[in-house]
This record gives C-alpha cells, sequence and structure tokens, in this order.
C-alpha cells in the first residue's frame, strides 16, 4: 500500500532534483525519491553481512597468457557464489563475461576483486544489488 508524505526542500535544492529527474527520465517525483530510498537501503545491506545479489562484469583479452585458466579456477574455487554465468566475444581479441552472483556481501565483493585484479582483465565492474527485504 502507498502512503504519502510531506517533504519541504530549500528552492535550489529542489531544482537540482527536479533537474536530475528530468535527466534520468523519471515521470514523477515519487518513483524518483523510491529509488534514492533503495539504493541507500542496498548500500547499507552491502555494508552488513547480509545476502546480496549483484552483476560482475569483465572484459579482457583472451590471448593474455592463462587469463581463461585462472578465471575459471577462481570461479570453480568460488562456485557456491556464482549463480549463471555468460560469455560473449566482443570480437577476435575481447571477450565480455557477466557473472550473477548471490552471498554474503564481503565474499561476493572479494570475488570480484579477485578477477577485476587479474592481470589481462581491461575493465571490470561489480553493480551490487540484493533482494531488499523491504520492497
Ligand atoms: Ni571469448
Amino acid at each position: 500500500m502507498l502512503k504519502r508524505f510531506s517533504v519541504s526542500l530549500e528552492d535550489a535544492l529542489l531544482d537540482d532534483f527536479d533537474e536530475y529527474i528530468k535527466r534520468r527520465q523519471y515521470t514523477n517525483r515519487s518513483e524518483a525519491i523510491r529509488d534514492l530510498i533503495r539504493q541507500v537501503f542496498i548500500k547499507e545491506e552491502w555494508g552488513t553481512d547480509g545476502e546480496v545479489m549483484g552483476v560482475i562484469t569483465l572484459v579482457y583479452d583472451h590471448h593474455q597468457f592463462q587469463i581463461q585458466e585462472r578465471i575459471t579456477e577462481i570461479q570453480h574455487d568460488l562456485h557456491h557464489l556464482i549463480v549463471s554465468t555468460t560469455h560473449v566475444h566482443m570480437d577476435h581479441h575481447n571477450c565480455l563475461e557477466v557473472l550473477i552472483v548471490r552471498g554474503k556481501a564481503a565474499t561476493v565483493r572479494d570475488l570480484a576483486d579477485k578477477l577485476i585484479a587479474l592481470r589481462g582483465v581491461k575493465n571490470g565492474h561489480l553493480a551490487t544489488t540484493s533482494t531488499g527485504k523491504s520492497f
């Protein structure tokens, strides 16, 4: 059930917020505020020992010596954190690997760090989300 509440803001802050809403293509303030509140909760969950979900993306050159073996080894060591993986051959050199991960925040972050720090990974990113108890 939706409940209404009113918020008081300084003119300048509200102007900035309305600009943000337009930039991010929200159709109204409420949806933008809901998303911002959820972001805060997700960030908080990632700071605790709770179970979270995330997506790790890796771009790497598969010609780099032993990179494929290292990536596979790390994923097998921590297989219990990995829900699914997708591998796309971007071009002759580059691969994009996407891992959907789930587990305790610190362990998921550790997996992402291990993979992203590998020599030959040109770009790596962990997108943090959550099952979200309250949404
Ligand atoms: Ni590939």
